[in-house]
């Protein structure tokens, strides 16, 4: 499927914005979906309409049947194994089970948890909130002006006290790459877990949770062509095994008394409630799209918007935050308030991202409360590049 096929594949693009061509460039907050997963959604949602794992009729066999391929089909993605991965509604949710049920298991006062400074709230704030109740502490990794985590003064925060390191894979303002095999290394030299958020990498890079060595591995189906509400938790099998439940009910339950229940095995200990099955089975479709695509030619093609997105920023006298690496690139245009920007954008139908895309230290790093991101997927092209420019060229001519 080259650019144009797979520009066809996503019937959304077909609408106009503002009477304008859409030049969609916000996939970092949430990516648009091809006909393949719409259409598998609305399959499920008629043929595999029972209550998976709660009946034995066909509809409800129908549902447990393919929420289980769905399941299969992200543990390839991730080279993991099936029982490895847990169903969630997205990486906050990932993020949060993992701070609830492993760190408040694994984390005592004195103890230490690092994250850097680019992370999103979603890899921050459930740290802060469980080193505050456990009286941990939390230690920020810096980053470099490019936004490159420093690996010297990661060093110098790792000690024996440190249990957890999180890191987010790919920046979701600076758009960099962090060097997630090398800091698991390091980590797990003191014996500390690691935790990558995954949200923005799933859909630019190929994803091997055993060559990066981490433990836990965690990303949204929104964001890699998939339906939103739905997300994933990948951990090694031995530390699911060793984890307590995090909510708890029913289909997680092996026995149940009145006193006392007994859990299921991972991952379904961690999947309590019924799932969003429908959106399962459309991430289960989305997954399936990314493997058939030619993931060099899209990497190629995306690799070509994407430095000339940072072109036609630089062209427009745009200061980008960082030196993005893949997927986003994230501005200032002079003193010009990012909504303005994007408002002004939506006008000439280009959708941008404005605001501080809940990273708010990372902005602060770089002087700024806020910024404008443009960012993209599968189907981005030079048009949306040549309309961007022309867009951020009528920003400069309203506000000189
Ligand atoms: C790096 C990163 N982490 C976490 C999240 C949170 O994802 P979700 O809102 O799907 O839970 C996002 C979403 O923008 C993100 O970009």
């Amino acid at each position: 499927m080259d650019l144009t096929a797979r520009r066809r594949a996503f019937p959304a693009l077909d609408q106009r914005a503002h009477g304008q061509r859409l030049a969609y460039l916000d996939a970092a907050a949430t990516s648009l979906q091809p006909r393949v997963v719409i259409d598998a959604v609305v399959d499920a949602a008629l043929h595999a309409a029972g209550n998976p794992g709660r009946g034995v009729h066909l509809l409800a066999e129908a549902a447990s049947v393919a929420l289980d391929d769905a399941r299969h089909e992200v543990a390839r993605f991730l080279g993991a194994d099936a029982d490895e991965v847990v169903f969630t509604s997205g990486t906050t949710a990932s993020i949060n089970l993992v701070a609830d049920a492993w760190g408040r298991a694994n984390l005592g006062p004195g103890d230490a948890v690092i994250a850097t400074e680019l992370e999103h709230h979603s890899n921050l704030v459930p740290w802060q909130r469980l080193c505050a109740e456990r009286g941990a502490e939390l230690r920020i990794a810096p980053v470099d002006e490019d936004g490159r985590i420093d690996l010297a003064a990661l060093d110098a925060l790792l000690d024996s006290k440190v249990k957890l390191v999180a890191v987010a894979h790919v920046s979701n303002v600076l758009g960099t790459i962090a060097p997630v095999a090398a800091i698991a290394a390091r980590a797990h030299a003191v014996g500390a877990r690691v935790l990558v958020d995954g949200a923005q990498a799933v859909a630019h890079l190929e994803i091997d949770v055993r060559a990066l060595g981490c433990d836990f591995y965690a990303f949204s189906g929104h964001k890699l062509y998939g339906p939103p509400g739905t997300g994933v938790l990948w951990a090694r099998r031995a530390i699911l095994d060793a984890m307590p439940p995090w909510q708890v009910g029913g289909g997680m339950v092996a026995r149940v008394d009145r006193a006392h229940a007994r859990y299921r095995e991972p991952p379904y200990r961690f999947e309590a409630g019924t799932p969003n099955t429908t959106g399962l089975i459309g991430l289960g479709a989305a997954i399936r799209f990314v493997r058939s695509l030619d993931r060099a030619a899209v990497a190629a093609d995306e690799a070509r918007v994407h430095a000339a997105i940072a072109r036609a920023v630089q062209a427009a006298d745009g200061t980008i935050l960082g030196r993005p690496e893949v997927g986003v690139v994230s501005f200032a245009l002079g003193r010009v308030h990012p909504h303005d920007v994007a408002t002004i954008a939506d006008q000439a139908g280009v959708a941008l991202r404005s605001g501080h895309h809940c990273a708010e230290p990372i902005h602060h790093r770089h002087g700024v409360d806020a910024s404008t991101r443009a960012s993209i997927g599968c189907y981005s092209d030079d048009d949306d590049v040549a309309q961007l420019a022309r867009a951020l060229a009528r920003v400069r001519e309203v506000f000189g």
